[in-house]
């Protein structure tokens, strides 16, 4: 399997530690086995989430030096504001502190009770904000997003049959927004091609229905585009950019992935009424609107990340490493998202734990057992996170795969540190029938991942 070296050298270091195995039985018990609730001097390699965790290069703290703290109006907004319309060319745009910031504002400007959004899947914060003002979300990406097994280039796509009929079903005035997430999150980090793109963009026009692009890995996404669809090849992936964001009338973002910053956001729109109500709800919320809820060194490092993030080179190394990790646990029989997705690899917990029921969380479990065995922290993506009962009938519903994602965060871990991931799953795959389902002692009703508490069963 390749590993291509690190496009960059190690100039400062953070230490991490091992504890014991009595001692992570302990930490475990402590925090109601809820990987959320350990404490990170805990864990030995974290790929809980690839999300603010990455590793700033020498030009982002360079720049945090330059960060301009005026109130209103700084310097660090307007070379923020550069790179977003080079980029992205959105007519308007506000920063926010992170991606549901951006996703809370547009949900409460346009989501009213009753009105549904579709996307190809929500992610778990964007589900919960159009919840949270009375709506409901619809996840209409293609079939084969659901196989496992099936090597699909862009899994992510949303299914055009589906979106069509959903919109004549549920009537455009029931529908504020239509979305699309880049890469697909929810569904193992799997890309969305540029013609699917048209055609969703096509669909959503057609009807008169904004179309916003949920954008926290649309670097990944765009290489995706690149290496993986006839006629993009001598394409760079920052005109790929361009020509994905030109179909859309907006986006939200959480600069926290493709950015490669440890905190900061965007939400951008054509639309100059919805930015005047945009706006509002930001000073209300976040802050002003030249620097929403970040400090002026944010806005900074995230003007510099966000063409760090479109580095090709990078991204080759990046989506490379991605690769290697899911290729490794295939080799000893762990079954993985196919192909391996672009931030994060996507392990089949159902087929790991297949003796376990959904109802007891076979993906939890595997999570539990990882950090048991090697003091790694994944996280689980299954019914702890996504199962809901049906707000017409009551009853619950799973979601359709069962996952242990492990995220792995920007320019941080190496290939040893991929291995002894690789040599952990090894040895819990020797063990598996063993281990045991988990129930709840304590969930929440949204977002109930982040404090729910177990038992083992
Ligand atoms: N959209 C997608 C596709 C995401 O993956 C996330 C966050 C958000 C929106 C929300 O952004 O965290 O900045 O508020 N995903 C993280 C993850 C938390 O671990 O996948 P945020």
């Amino acid at each position: 399997m390749n590993y291509p070296p690190e496009p960059f050298r190690i100039k400062v270091t953070e230490p991490i530690r091992l504890i014991s195995p009595a001692e992570r039985e302990a930490a475990l018990k402590t925090a109601g086995y809820n990987l959320f609730a350990l404490k990170a001097e805990d864990i030995f390699i974290d790929l809980l989430t690839d999300s603010g965790t990455g590793a700033m290069s020498q030009d982002q703290w360079a720049a945090i030096m330059r960060g301009d703290e005026s109130y209103a109006g700084a310097r660090s907004y307007h070379r923020l504001k550069a790179a977003v319309e080079d980029i992205f060319g959105f007519k308007y745009f506000v920063p926010t502190h992170q991606g549901r910031a951006a996703e809370n504002i547009l949900a409460a400007c346009l989501v009213k009770p009753g009105m549904y959004v579709p996307s190809n899947m929500h992610f778990d914060t964007t589900d919960a904000n159009i919840r949270a003002r009375g709506g409901r979300p619809a996840n209409l990406v293609i079939d084969e997003a659901f196989d496992v097994a099936n090597p699909h280039p862009f899994k992510g796509n949303m299914d055009i049959a589906k979106l069509r009929a959903f919109i004549e079903k549920t009537g455009v005035d029931k529908i504020p927004f239509g979305m699309i997430t880049v890469t697909n999150n929810a569904g193992g980090g799997q890309p969305v091609s540029m013609a699917n793109l048209k055609a969703v963009a096509a669909v959503y026009r057609e009807y008169g229905i904004p179309f916003f692009i949920d954008s926290a890995r649309y670097a990944e996404n765009a290489y995706f585009i690149k290496v993986r669809e006839p006629g993009y090849e001598h394409k760079s992936v920052i005109e790929i950019a361009r020509e994905m964001y030109a179909l859309a009338d907006g986006m939200t973002m959480s600069a926290k992935k493709d950015a490669i910053v440890n905190i900061g956001g965007l939400l951008c729109m054509n639309d100059e009424s919805l930015f005047q109500q945009v706006k509002n709800e930001l000073i209300l919320r976040e802050g002003f609107p030249t620097y929403g809820g970040l400090a002026g060194r944010d806005l900074d490092a995230m003007a510099v990340g966000l063409y760090e993030g479109l580095d090709e080179t990078y991204l080759a190394y990046r989506l490379a490493q991605t690769a290697y990790l899911a290729g490794r646990l295939n080799e000893i029989g762990v079954p993985t998202i196919q192909p391996a997705g672009g931030h994060a690899v996507y392990l089949d917990a159902h087929a790991v734990l297949p003796h376990i029921p959904q109802a007891e969380f076979p993906g939890q479990a595997l999570a539990v057992e990882l950090y048991r065995e090697g003091a790694i922290r994944g996280v689980e993506i299954g019914s702890v996170m996504f199962a809901y009962p049906d707000p017409d009938s009551g009853q619950m519903i799973y979601p359709k795969l069962e996952l242990l994602r492990l995220a792995i965060p920007r320019r941080t871990y190496t290939q040893t540190h991929m291995d002894y991931v690789a040599d952990a799953l090894a040895r819990i795959q020797q063990r598996a029938p063993s281990i045991r389902g988990y129930k709840f002692t304590y969930a929440p009703e949204l977002l109930r991942h982040f404090t729910a508490r177990f038992e083992p069963l």
